[in-house]
């Protein structure tokens, strides 16, 4: 039990990645607040979770809400009495455009959503882990390293979320608090729905030197050891998850 006594909140935890940490953590011993927009997939992760014996609520939040967020802590606090380990997961992308043909109001949503999202998690959620420190993971994409063409606005987004992480590590290492982000390749989520409708899927799911689309569950496992102990010694990193995406053909 690499979480037995850990709070955890994971945002997202309704579908994908988020889903696939927030059963990985419970099997882990963490009690799991879900935060999610999608309650009906939510209230179904508490169910696996809670089928398998675990400790979990959802709760019901958008995350690019002060307001909700701040809630979301908060009633984490009521529910498990603590905050161990926060999982700032949710994310959303916009359809692939040129930069000229983006809707200003859908770069505003994307950027509000997957890193704006971050910002309040964090805002939120160290204050309760000041006095006995924490583990944050923020979930940014290859995408936010490397560029990708016609999407701008996430790739903007998640380079951003990888350098909240690596600013905010330095302001709160001396309490003991880790930040660090994953950096997801392609990974087999609702979110690839779209991508397989299109001619490039196949060439997509296999450029990488795995040869092979990754699973949630292999990104949960990343999580897992960054919200356990046995990262102690690291913070401000972007672990990447990806089968080798980045090192190109
Ligand atoms: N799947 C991939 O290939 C891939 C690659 C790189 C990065 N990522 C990132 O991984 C994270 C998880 O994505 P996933 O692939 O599991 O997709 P997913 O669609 O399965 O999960 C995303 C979750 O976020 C929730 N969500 C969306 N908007 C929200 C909002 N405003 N407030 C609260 N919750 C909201 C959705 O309801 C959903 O449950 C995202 O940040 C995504 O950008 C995914």
């Amino acid at each position: 039990m690499r979480l037995k006594d850990k709070v955890a909140i994971v945002t997202g935890g309704s579908s994908g990645i988020g889903r696939a940490t927030a059963l990985l953590f419970s099997s882990e011993g963490a009690q799991v607040m879900v935060a999610d927009i999608n309650e009906e997939l939510g209230r179904e992760t508490v169910q696996l979770i809670k089928e398998n014996g675990g400790d979990a609520v959802f709760q019901r939040v958008d995350v690019s809400s002060p307001e909700q967020v701040q809630a979301v802590v908060k009633a984490t606090i009521e529910n498990f009495g603590k905050l161990n380990i926060m999982v700032n997961n949710a994310g959303i992308s916009h359809g692939e455009k040129k930069i000229e043909d983006v809707p200003i109001e859908d770069w505003d949503k994307v950027v509000d959503v997957s890193m704006k999202s971050v910002f309040l998690g964090m805002k939120y959620a160290i204050p309760e882990m000041l006095e006995h420190g924490g583990s944050i993971i923020n979930t940014a994409s290859v995408a936010g390293i490397k560029g990708q063409k016609l999407l701008a606005g996430y790739t903007a987004a998640k380079s951003g979320v990888i350098a909240i992480t690596k600013s905010t590590a330095l302001e709160y290492g001396k309490h003991n608090i880790r930040i660090n982000a994953i950096a997801p390749g392609v990974i087999e989520t609702p979110i690839t729905d779209e991508w397989k409708k299109t001619p490039k899927w196949p060439i997509l799911s296999t450029a990488n030197a795995l040869r092979r689309i990754g699973q949630p569950e292999e990104v949960a496992n990343a999580m897992l050891f960054l919200a356990s102990d046995e990262s102690s010694f690291v913070t401000g990193t972007t672990l990447v998850v990806d089968g080798g995406t980045l090192l190109g053909k």
